[in-house]
């Protein structure tokens, strides 16, 4: 007889930012039809925090950064950063927590394929390499299976400051021994990373750099002010066009990092989807941008409460049936598309609902399915049919957003709802069984 092969100790597992175990095998259970009430608190952003942990690498000063969220996708950050040689340290509890990134010294410019593969945002640090060091070997990203996700604007853009680039073995090797030199670059299409990439390497070039087409997510607007906090010029942040005038060293800052809009639109929706009413703390309306306006439509109602955050109603019946197409900011976030649609799979009506910017991004359409939504793909569009009612059933978790799309279906379906292969949503979610469930959400995590 073969031997019994033997379980994996809990020591030797990695570990969730407050000391439990966490496997790439839990699961999240939820029993459905709980009506969500009381107060959801909204993290720092994750969308913020990775690329700014990034820009830490500009400067030979400690960066604080301050309300961070402590997710996955941090951590594996953080490995990154200290294989360069940077000292990363998480402080604080609670409302007051944050990390500090200092890279005194770049011990290393490279940046390996096993870490760079689990998450696209560690791709970025190519660009304060160059600027800082005069070169850099970044694996090739990997992230969510999205879509394709090539890096060519980020190449173009750090040719167009002067830097030498050779992609082989599946490494982007970058040299520009004489340091990088401002210049214009005009991006054929909003790029959310390639913005953030070239605005830090342009911070550190000499000379004047002019982008247009630039990314205008408040994300890039919050690294540009810590940008600008640690001694950057740059103009036009918020604006299509960013005018970047270089300098010679950049200092440390100490920055608070903006709330997180997504995992805010996320639990709007899920407030919304198990027909409660919560308060979504430290965000306003404004936060959610487009979001805001659709759950209107589908008849949720919001309610700033002054400073406190928004209170988010459920509609006394159904949800309407709502269409969305997913654009670059302000536009409709294409990481709440799939979330929305969790939603619309139990309104009233037929909504069509377009994702534009990435070309993979309906993963989720055949997990919801197996809880007995009726949605059809026509090339960039799902049409969801709405159904009285969604069914448990075991379920996958396919990428970050898919799998809190999971979550909001879970909550509306009769029965247990089982979803697998929740790492992913602990790569942006932070603590959501517990936040979801001091609101009443019968949810749970089985450790395996
Ligand atoms: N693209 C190219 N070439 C490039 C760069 C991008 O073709 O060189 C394409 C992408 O394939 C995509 C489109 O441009 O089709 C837009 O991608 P973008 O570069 O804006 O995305 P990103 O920077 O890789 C960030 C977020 C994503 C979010 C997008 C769009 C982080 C860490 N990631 O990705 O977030 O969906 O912007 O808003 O900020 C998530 O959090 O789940 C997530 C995927």
């Amino acid at each position: 007889m073969p031997p019994v092969p033997k379980m994996p100790s809990s020591r030797n597992q990695p570990k969730n930012p407050k000391g439990q175990a966490t496997s790439r095998m839990d699961r999240i259970l939820i029993e459905g039809g709980v009506p969500l009430h009381g107060e959801l608190a909204i993290s720092g952003s994750k969308n913020a925090v990775l690329p700014l942990m990034v820009a830490a690498l500009l400067s030979e000063e400690k960066l604080v950064l301050r309300g961070t969220p402590r997710l996955a996708d941090t951590r594996t950050l953080a490995q990154v950063l200290e294989g360069l040689g940077a000292t990363v340290e998480e402080f604080g509890n609670g409302p007051g927590e944050g990390v500090s990134v200092q890279a005194a010294k770049l011990t290393s410019t490279r940046a390996p394929y096993e870490l760079v593969s689990k998450m696209r945002a560690s791709f970025w640090v190519i660009g304060p390499l160059l600027a800082r060091a005069g070169q850099a070997q970044v694996s090739l990203p990997g992230g969510c299976a999205i879509g394709t996700r090539p890096v060519d604007l980020y190449l173009k853009g750090l040719e167009a400051l002067g830097a030498d680039i050779d992609v082989s073995g599946g490494y982007v090797n970058a040299a520009a021994p004489h340091g990088l030199t401002g210049g214009r670059i005009d991006l054929p299409f909003v790029s959310v990373g390639a913005t953030h990439v070239l605005m830090m390497a342009a911070a550190l070039a000499k000379g004047e750099t002019l982008i247009t087409n630039a990314a205008t997510e408040p994300e890039v607007v919050d690294v540009g002010h810590c940008l600008q906090a640690m001694g950057a010029q740059i103009d036009g942040l918020g604006t299509r066009t960013l005018h970047i005038r270089g300098v010679a060293r950049l200092g440390g800052a100490d920055h608070q990092v903006i709330r997180d809009r997504i995992e805010a639109g996320a639990f709007a929706l899920a407030v919304a989807a198990s027909g409660g009413k919560a308060t979504l703390t430290g965000i306003g309306a404004a936060d959610i941008g487009a979001l805001a306006s659709s759950l209107r439509l589908a008849g949720v109602d919001l309610a700033e409460t002054g400073t406190q955050g928004l209170q988010i109603c459920a509609p006394d019946g159904r949800p309407k049936a709502t269409h969305i197409t997913t654009e670059a900011y302000p536009g409709f976030a294409t990481d709440l598309q799939a979330p929305f649609m969790g939603l619309m799979c139990c309104a009233e009506g037929v909504s069509r609902i377009r994702e534009t910017i990435f070309e993979n991004r309906f993963m989720h359409v055949q997990e919801l399915a197996r809880l007995g939504a009726d949605i059809s793909l026509e090339g960039d569009t799902a049409i969801v049919t709405g159904v009285e009612k969604l069914h448990a059933a075991p379920v996958m978790a396919t990428d970050l957003r898919a799998s809190v799309t999971l979550v909001i279906a879970g909550l509306m379906a009769e029965g247990v709802t089982e979803i697998n292969r929740v790492y992913h949503l602990d790569r942006g979610y932070e603590r959501i069984e517990e936040k979801l469930s001091a609101c009443g959400a019968r949810i749970w995590r089985e450790r395996i």
